[in-house]
């Protein structure tokens, strides 16, 4: 096991009605916030209505600034920054999922900062303060809602990339599971997707003796497996769906990272993905882990053959380490394909023709991932393994 410092101080209120105790939350905190939403679905939903009435019954005012797409773009954290600015905003609060969040992060950076707040995206400088944001999450996924984390894309040039700082994990984040029965069965199964990349990132590591970890990752693992197929069936059922919003905090609070040294190359190369062709996170790890996993599996066997044992039930008895190695992506891919969701880029309708140009993007700032350092040929191996 490695050294590690854990703190995460993202306080979590979960489940039934939760979301009623947001003004009070925030009271502790301001007087006025920014409220950051999406494309609409919380107006759709009634969420909005009682956020804003919990909102008033606290005293606590607010601005607000929607329209935050998916895969967020960098123009509206710009404007967001300057309303915060303008109005003397000290707080936010994301309404929904990832890329709220994260686009509520960006601008917390942005309104304490004199710079350009890409920079810290291009990693010309590191973040030391930002203001604290609150989340209301509304869909279970990229983890955001208690991570350190924050992803953007640029549209000049279509750059998607992230930035790590302790300052940006959320003071609370509202987690009710009432709020995702609105959500559809492929919305869901995204979300999923996502959640099972961020624990394979982390499963996939050379730092021997991590047992503690290995077994509760394989845990969090089984627990989506199950739910996601109860989903897929019944998306109505309420005690799956808490399941599995609690899996996508656990999957990313870095509860699951401690002594480990994670992967990280299957999102880098899967930010290129969404960057330039704007499918979502999800259903691109759904495409790219398999293929990274074919890639690398051979830079150790015998974890692969214990991921396949203990997550997929590939019988001990199967075959030689390899043999169940190869056997467990197959079933990883089979249980994508199994609730819904692409498992190669000619199913999204993504053409061959820009890899090189993906490659060379994704190591710009040098090899990408842990388990096996991935140069420009290997990403461009590997995208072409993905059509
Ligand atoms: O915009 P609205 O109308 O709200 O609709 C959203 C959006 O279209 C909809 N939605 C959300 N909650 C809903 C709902 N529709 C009906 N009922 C509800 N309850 O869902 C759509 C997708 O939302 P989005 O926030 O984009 O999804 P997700 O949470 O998967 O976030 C994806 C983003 O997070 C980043 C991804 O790269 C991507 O940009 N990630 C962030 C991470 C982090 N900060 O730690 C880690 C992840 O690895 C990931 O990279
Ligand atoms: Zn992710």
């Amino acid at each position: 096991m490695e050294n590690f410092v854990f703190q995460n101080p993202t306080k979590i209120i979960f489940g039934k009605g939760t979301e009623s105790a947001v003004g009070k939350e925030l009271k502790a905190h301001t007087n006025k916030v920014l409220l950051h939403y999406g494309g609409g679905s919380i107006k759709k939903t009634g969420l909005y209505d009682r956020i804003c009435a919990s909102l008033k019954e606290a005293g606590v005012a607010w601005t607000e600034l929607p329209g935050v797409q998916p895969n967020p773009r960098l123009s509206l954290v710009r404007k967001g920054i300057e309303i915060c600015r303008q109005e003397q905003i000290d707080f936010i609060l994301a309404v929904g999922g990832g890329s709220v969040i994260d686009s509520a992060k960006a601008i917390a950076l942005g309104v304490v900062d004199d710079g350009d707040v890409w920079d810290f995206y291009m990693k010309k400088r590191t973040p030391t303060k930002a203001l604290p944001v609150g989340v209301v999450l509304t869909i279970p996924a990229a983890g955001s809602e208690a991570s350190n984390s924050s992803v953007v894309t640029s549209e000049d040039g279509w750059y998607k990339r992230y930035v790590d700082a302790e300052v940006l994990r959320p003071k609370f984040s509202i987690l009710n599971p009432e709020l995702t029965l609105t959500l559809t069965v492929e919305q869901t199964m995204i979300g999923i997707a996502d959640m099972t990349a961020h624990i394979i990132e982390r499963y996939f590591t050379q730092v021997p003796n991590v047992e503690l970890t290995d077994r509760l990752i394989e845990g969090t693992f089984k627990t989506l497996i199950r739910n996601a197929h109860i989903l897929y069936k019944e998306p109505h059922n309420y005690a799956a769906r808490s399941e599995i919003m609690w899996s996508g905090t656990v999957a990313h609070n870095d509860w699951l990272s401690t002594g480990r040294i994670g992967d990280w190359g299957s999102h880098m190369i899967e930010h290129e993905l969404s960057g330039i062709y704007d499918i979502p996170h999800g259903a691109g790890l759904a495409i790219i882990i398999p293929a990274w996993m074919q890639y690398v599996y051979k830079a150790n066997v015998a974890k692969f053959a214990q991921f396949g044992n203990r997550i997929f039930d590939v019988e001990a008895n199967f075959g030689s380490p390899e043999e169940t190695a190869l056997e467990a992506i197959r079933r990883l891919k089979s249980f994508y394909q199994s609730i819904g969701l692409p498992v190669s880029l000619s199913t999204v309708n993504i053409p061959g023709d820009r890899l090189a140009e993906m490659a060379a993007k994704c190591v710009e700032n040098g090899p990408v991932g842990n388990f096996l350092k991935l140069y420009k040929e290997d990403v461009q191996k590997i995208l072409q393994l993905a059509l």
